[in-house]
């Protein structure tokens, strides 16, 4: 049988930064405020003429580098984004793939924002152990700034942009394969976090005299309640069904939503410190980005080593959850 292992991680994050004072001169808050409830201090915005698909090119480009394999042996292609590059068609992966130049394999988007990447190691884990493709180039990507009101103050000091990207492999060797991915969703909650105009469910007789009504909408207060409960169950249900123990994952990599959320989650499950991975204050909420940006960050600071076990946790709009445990498994 083969089994699915998780080869390499890459990150793009552009370069331009908005501060939480540089919102204070947009929005009524404050730096203070911010930090405060949020523990975000700035994220990274993409320019105007940079596309979600450009974000993913260049994550995808460094996992592919780091992945030791040929670009012509990927086979499968999947983006996770809730801001592609177009509305229906085509897919943001199936540029993805144009750019890079790859073979003119499968290739398909998911919306289940933040939970996003974490469905997409799923779904990517399933195609490899049916036997159906080798090896996966997965991406998480957004330009979330597109789809942000910055005169709503209760979401725009929230999201930035960014993307991340991995190659999810075959191999035959147990001790390197994903051991589990949960997901889950429950669309009671759809209005707690939506974007509620442009779709057949609200249609827009003129989407630009409506310009700004397909902006992101939450109710903050009540995702943030059902955030903490539904990612502490998540984790306690993965960890218990494949017999392992908070000590034995290396490495806690929460959804970077809200630094709030992120404590009470590791409080609850005790995860000591050193465990858990935090980028939120730099990077801000990124949607199916974050997890995969978080990732490479422990990569680059040399923290990410052979068989490290990772375990993914994530909570977004649907309302969508999913949690993974991985042990990290390069070729070289
Ligand atoms: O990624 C997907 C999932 N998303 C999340 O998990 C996000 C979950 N939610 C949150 O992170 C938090 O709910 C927020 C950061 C969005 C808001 O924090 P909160 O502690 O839940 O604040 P709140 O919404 O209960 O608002 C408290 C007060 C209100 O004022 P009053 O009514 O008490 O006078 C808000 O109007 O804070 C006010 N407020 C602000 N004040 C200054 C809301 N946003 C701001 C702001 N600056 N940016």
């Amino acid at each position: 049988m083969a089994y699915a292992a998780f080869r390499s991680i890459g990150a793009y994050v552009p370069s331009k930064i908005l501060t939480n004072d540089d919102l204070s001169k947009m929005v009524d808050t404050t730096d203070e405020w911010i930090s405060k409830r949020t523990g975000i201090k700035e994220r990274h915005i993409a320019e105007e003429n940079e596309t979600t698909s450009d974000l993913g090119v260049e994550a995808a480009k460094l996992a592919i580098q780091r992945s030791g394999i040929d670009k012509s042996e990927i086979d499968l292609v999947i983006c996770a984004t809730i801001s592609p590059d177009y509305f229906c068609m085509p897919s943001t992966a199936t540029i993805i793939s144009k750019k890079l130049e790859l073979n003119p394999v499968m290739a398909f988007d998911i919306s289940a924002a933040c939970t996003g990447f974490v469905y997409i190691l799923g779904i990517a884990k399933a195609f490899i152990e049916s036997g159906m493709k080798k090896n996966v180039l997965i991406i998480g990507a957004e330009k979330l700034s597109a789809i942000t009101d910055y005169t709503d103050r209760g979401t725009c000091i929230l999201f930035g942009d960014g993307a991340g990207a991995a190659i999810i492999s075959a191999t035959q060797n147990k001790d390197e394969a994903i051991i589990d991915v949960h997901t889950g969703a429950d669309g009671t909650y759809a209005d707690l976090l939506m974007t509620p105009n442009g779709g057949t469910g609200s249609p827009h007789d003129n989407l630009e005299a409506e310009a700004g009504t397909c902006f992101m909408q939450m109710k903050g207060n009540e995702t943030f309640k059902v955030a903490v409960r539904t990612l502490t169950k998540d984790v306690k249900e993965i960890l218990q069904a494949n017999d392992i123990k908070s000590d034995d994952v290396k490495h806690f990599i929460p959804h970077q939503a809200n630094y709030r959320i992120i404590k009470a989650v590791g409080d609850a499950l005790k995860m000591k410190e050193e465990q858990v991975v935090l980028t939120v204050a730099k990077y801000g909420n990124t949607s199916g980005a974050s997890i995969p940006m978080a990732v490479n960050d422990i990569y680059e600071q040399g923290k990410l080593k052979l068989g490290d076990l990772m375990l993914f946790d994530a909570f977004g709009g649907g309302l969508t959850w999913g949690s993974a445990l991985i042990p990290f498994s390069p070729l070289k």
